[in-house]
């Protein structure tokens, strides 16, 4: 145990130094600056979040930090990668650095961004003892930090997404690590506030990511939890659209987004044709399978009603329906 935890603060310890490291690169790397700045971020900003920067070459890291950590420690810390029988180098090269921070503030992790255009666009680090990709929220700990008694937070895709936000004084966004919305996050979240606004990229896998973290939150909309959507105009992203609109347009929207029955009945609807008897069945069925997950109440009731009407059943059959078993039929 004791092993352990010592362990644990190695690994952390090593995150810091390299987060320390990157942030230092940034003053010696103007293009990376020249990045930040073309990109509309501001000196405060990049420190408020820790911005850094990992240049362009094989053992800037390596070079910087391998008096104080060995190579064993480097490579369990997910900062240094090695193809088999070769050299470990450094495993964020020519990028933009986004620390990950985890509740207590804690570096766990880094997102690193591309400077020039390649693949892939984004790349983070791997499982790690102390970094777990599919549980973190990235700016959750700067969230918090900033609104001690949050209300809302706010999930977006990118962490360039929650850093633009923040700029223009939106500090209640979060945003998975290039993964899909849990029902882990969502508990997570759940902790820390009542109400929790998808605000997805206004493309085609923004609208799936929707539709994938709706069935995620139906099971943990308990009474007095809230969880809305906002979908965004074509082509942006909340980094774009708080640009071209400002604080106050991103406000508005995120004052009218959907409710999660509403988006729950829309998106049922786009998926069935309702025109025929079949496709109303086979919408039953979906919903029926979707609402079975949903912890009981009143809302839950109220939309049982509205579906039983759209598709043209009763309550009772459709909540019998609910107890039968998946792959049975409508
Ligand atoms: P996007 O492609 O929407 O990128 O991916 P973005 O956040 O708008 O980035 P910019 O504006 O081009 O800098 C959304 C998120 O998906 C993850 C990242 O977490 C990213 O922020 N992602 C994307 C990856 O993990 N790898 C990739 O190659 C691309
Ligand atoms: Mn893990
Ligand atoms: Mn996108
Ligand atoms: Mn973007
Ligand atoms: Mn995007």
């Amino acid at each position: 145990q004791r092993e352990d935890n010592d362990r644990f603060a190695r690994l952390i310890a090593a995150q810091e130094a390299a987060a320390e490291h990157f942030i230092n690169n940034l003053r010696r790397h103007p293009p990376a600056v020249d990045y930040l700045k073309q990109r509309g971020l501001t000196g405060a900003i990049a420190r408020d979040y820790r911005l850094g920067f990992a240049p362009d070459t094989w053992d800037d890291l390596i070079q910087a930090i391998s008096g104080r950590f060995n190579e064993e420690e480097l490579q369990a810390a997910g900062l240094t990668s090695r193809k088999e029988g070769g050299r470990p180098f450094d495993r964020f090269r020519g990028r933009i650095m986004f620390p990950i921070r985890d509740q207590r503030g804690r570096t766990v992790g880094f997102g690193g961004r591309l400077l020039s255009p390649g693949e892939p666009k984004y790349l983070n680090t791997p499982e790690t003892p102390v970094f777990h990709k599919g549980q973190q929220l990235y700016g959750l700990y700067e969230a918090r930090k900033a609104t001690p008694r949050l209300e809302e937070l706010l999930v977006v895709e990118g962490y360039m997404d929650v850093i633009a936000l923040a700029q223009f004084g939106l500090r209640n966004a979060v945003a998975t690590l290039g993964t899909a919305t849990t029902r882990d996050h969502l508990e997570r979240l759940f902790r820390v506030v009542s109400r929790v606004v998808f605000c997805f990229d206004g493309d085609a896998a923004g609208g799936k990511a929707a539709w994938r973290a709706l069935e995620q939150a139906l099971p943990t909309v308990r009474d007095g939890r809230e969880v809305r959507f906002l979908f965004l105009p074509q082509g942006e992203d909340p980094d774009t659209l708080i640009r071209r609109e400002g604080p106050e347009g991103i406000r508005s929207r995120i004052e009218a987004a959907q409710p999660l029955s509403d988006a729950l009945l829309e998106g049922l609807r786009e998926r069935h044709d309702v025109e025929s008897r079949e496709g109303r069945a086979a919408l039953g069925v979906e919903a029926a399978r979707l609402l079975t997950t949903m912890p009981e109440g009143l809302l839950r009731s109220q939309i049982i009603g509205d579906i039983a009407r759209l598709s043209g059943v009763s309550s009772e059959r459709l909540e019998q329906q609910m107890g039968a078993p998946a792959s049975s039929g409508a």
